[in-house]
């Protein structure tokens, strides 16, 4: 079976003469099994008519952010939820360099603003055009952000010339698809993450937290569903949006984390702990606020549980506790004590300290210690890192380890 099967495909079309093209792609696309949404931008729809795509997929199609009754329907954030892939054919230069630079400025480019889906693009284009030095440092942008590029193929152009630039043959790009889609690795495995920071409350107004975004636990709990996992997310108070066919559970304080994670735990083959966990709480949280009357104030802190090493030593314990080891110095070995200590199977640490990876950034790269061996994740898109991690603790799902 194809691993295109079941995918939703948001298939956008910019303005090229290869749009043309993109019909047969739509329908060899769902020839693959795959659902297909049609975006055009306004240049697209000067080469084929939005009805060509609409009587071929069997779905309207979009093309302007300003379609009240469309965007009441399923709106552009809505679309680019629906989406477990985005692919882009034809790609022209100047959609890549509206990718490139992040804007927003119709429909397509919003959506692949507002999604997490991966993205491919199959730019087509004149020679020079794609030669250019402007589309090469984009292009390249584009790649080191994680987008796959698939092509562009030699040969004779449109425009009468010959060389780099065709777009690839519709099959070409659905085989290129169909390898690099999700693989089904941990269909029928049960995943617990918890996620996020917690907060302790000192009093109704203020509390003590931490810097996590949660971008990292909701990017492996987004990524386990895309790969057949049954994902339940602890969340701790975060503003991001619940991933797809994923059950989530919000928290606030570590104890409530705690409660909710050994509640969720039977039946779990993995349990992987991103949240940053407060390891102090006040020893209690006044009820009313606390006024600034004295010149100093005492905090008394106590301990919280530590939610892994409960369930690392819990009877219902998951076949892979595995836990995250944020740190600023000596990464290894600080690791190698928290694996042991806790009872872990696998701990993934990052260097919070190195420029543009951890707690707020969009990317990281880990070292995954187990007690006899280790490897290293290099730095990729936090939905890229999820995947590699994820693909580690499948394999060890697989193996029995
Ligand atoms: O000890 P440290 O906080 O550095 O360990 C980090 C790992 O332990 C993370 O996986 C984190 O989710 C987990 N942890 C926990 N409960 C705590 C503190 C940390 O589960 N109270």
């Amino acid at each position: 079976m194809s691993g295109l099967a079941g995918q939703r495909i948001l298939l956008g079309v910019t303005g090229g003469i290869a749009a043309y093209k993109a019909a047969d792609l739509a329908r060899r696309l769902q020839d693959a099994g795959a659902q297909v949404q049609v975006v055009m931008t306004d240049a697209a729809t000067q080469f084929v008519t939005p009805m060509t795509f609409q009587a071929l997929t069997g779905r309207p199609v979009r093309s302007s952010l300003w379609d009240a009754a469309a965007e009441a329907a399923m709106g552009h954030i809505e679309l680019a939820r629906w989406a477990d892939r985005i692919v882009i054919a034809p790609a022209s230069a100047d959609l890549i360099a509206r990718l490139a630079q992040g804007m927003g400025s119709d429909l397509l480019s919003t959506i692949c603003l507002a999604s997490e889906a991966p993205i491919a693009l199959a730019p087509a284009m004149n020679r020079v055009m794609w030669a250019n030095a402007a589309t090469q440092a984009n292009v390249a942008t584009l790649r080191a952000r994680g987008m796959q590029v698939l092509g562009p193929g030699d040969g004779d152009q449109a425009c009468g010339e010959v060389g780099a630039g065709r777009m690839l043959e519709p099959m070409q790009i659905v085989n290129a698809l169909d390898t690099s889609a999700a693989p089904a690795l941990l269909a029928g495995r049960r995943l617990l993450i918890s996620a996020g920071p917690t907060f302790e409350d000192l009093d109704p107004v203020r509390f003590l937290g931490n810097r996590s975004s949660g971008k990292m636990g909701f990017a492996l709990a987004a990524e386990a569903s895309r790969m057949g996992a049954q994902v339940t997310l602890v969340a701790g108070p975060v503003s991001l949006c619940t991933p797809d066919r994923v059950q989530r559970i919000d928290v606030r304080r570590a104890v409530q984390m705690r409660d909710a994670v050994i509640a969720a735990l039977p039946g779990q083959d993995v349990f992987i702990s991103a949240a940053a966990v407060a390891d102090y709480m006040p020893a209690q949280t006044e009820s009313r606020k606390i006024k600034k009357t004295a010149a100093s104030l005492s905090l008394e802190l106590v301990r919280t549980p530590d939610i892994v090493s409960e369930v690392a030593r819990h009877a219902q314990r998951p076949t892979l506790v595995v836990g995250f080891a944020a740190e600023t110095n000596d990464v290894e070995q600080h690791a190698l004590g928290k694996l042991k200590s806790k009872g872990l199977d696998l701990i993934a640490a990052n260097d919070v300290a190195a420029e543009g990876i951890g707690f707020e950034s969009d990317d990281n790269a880990l070292t995954v210690y187990s007690t006899s061996d280790r490897h290293a994740i290099e730095r990729g898109s936090k939905s890229e890192v999820a995947r590699r991690l994820l693909e580690l603790i499948a394999a060890r799902l697989e193996s029995g380890a």
